[in-house]
């Protein structure tokens, strides 16, 4: 594994934002796994001022989302789609069908997690895959002990989950119950990773994950299992006093 340790989440977000610009850039096709969340949200407000400043032609690369909530609107701001859209695809001018997300409207949940994972067959895998990190060590919404060869399914969320992601709605009782996530093992079949951590309450996670162990308590650890991977860490979320509580 590729270790950057940075100062900061800013500092955080010009490392892997350049990172995805020179994966695009040797490679034009590329296929993007997205993640969202906190962590890579200036990640990707910096990957859209470069973009702009080098005039960066992005209309051969596709993007895949990690996740979608079960059950919001496309409309509804907390929504990956509303997210995506607004902040990412349309400020980098990409067309619909270059963006796939999970439909968490779906009135066939089932089916609609086998159609991405197809879907994503069909656009010949993810070559680079962002990830943040939960608290609790998940990957995508891969809650711990989810099992590591999961393609794309539908998750309870964990009440730790919720409550972190309860910053962003108006009401904690509005974070959605599920969600449909890719895999671990659809997650592992990405040609390289990209792994986002900052903030010290990322420290546990980070602490399993450096560990060297795959416990899948910390879905984050089978990453250890990887070839190529590059972890951009701030210094606080890779704090070495810090045990990770086995
Ligand atoms: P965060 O979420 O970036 O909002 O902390 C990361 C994740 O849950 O994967």
């Amino acid at each position: 594994m590729n270790i950057l340790t940075v100062k900061n989440g800013k500092e955080l977000s010009d490392v892997a934002s350049s990172h995805i610009l020179k994966a695009v850039k040797d490679k034009p096709d590329l296929v993007l796994g997205i993640a969202t969340g906190g962590t890579p949200s200036g990640t990707y407000q910096q990957l859209v001022e470069k973009v702009q400043l080098h005039s960066v032609d992005l209309s051969n690369i596709k993007t895949v989302n990690l996740d979608e909530y079960v059950g919001l609107a496309r409309n509804h701001e907390e929504s990956y789609w509303h997210y995506l859209h607004e902040h990412l695809y349309g400020p980098l001018g990409l067309s619909p069908d270059q963006a796939l997300i999970p439909n968490g409207l779906n009135e066939n949940l089932e089916k609609e997690c086998v159609r991405y994972e197809k879907a994503i067959e069909k656009v010949g895998g993810v070559d680079l895959q962002i990830l943040g990190v939960g608290r609790n060590g998940h990957i995508g919404f891969n809650e711990p002990g989810t099992p590591l060869d999961s393609k794309t399914h539908v998750v309870e969320l964990t009440d730790s989950t919720r409550q972190a992601n309860a910053r962003f709605f108006d009401d904690p009782s509005e974070v959605p119950t599920r969600a449909i996530t890719v895999g671990i093992s659809t997650i592992m079949k990405s040609r390289s990773i990209l792994l986002l951590a900052s903030g010290k309450e990322k420290s546990d996670a980070v602490s399993a994950l450096l560990s060297g162990k795959i416990d899948p308590q910390w879905p984050v650890t089978v990453l250890n299992q990887h070839p190529d991977v590059t972890l951009v860490v701030t210094e606080d979320a890779k704090a070495e006093e810090h045990e990770h509580a086995e």
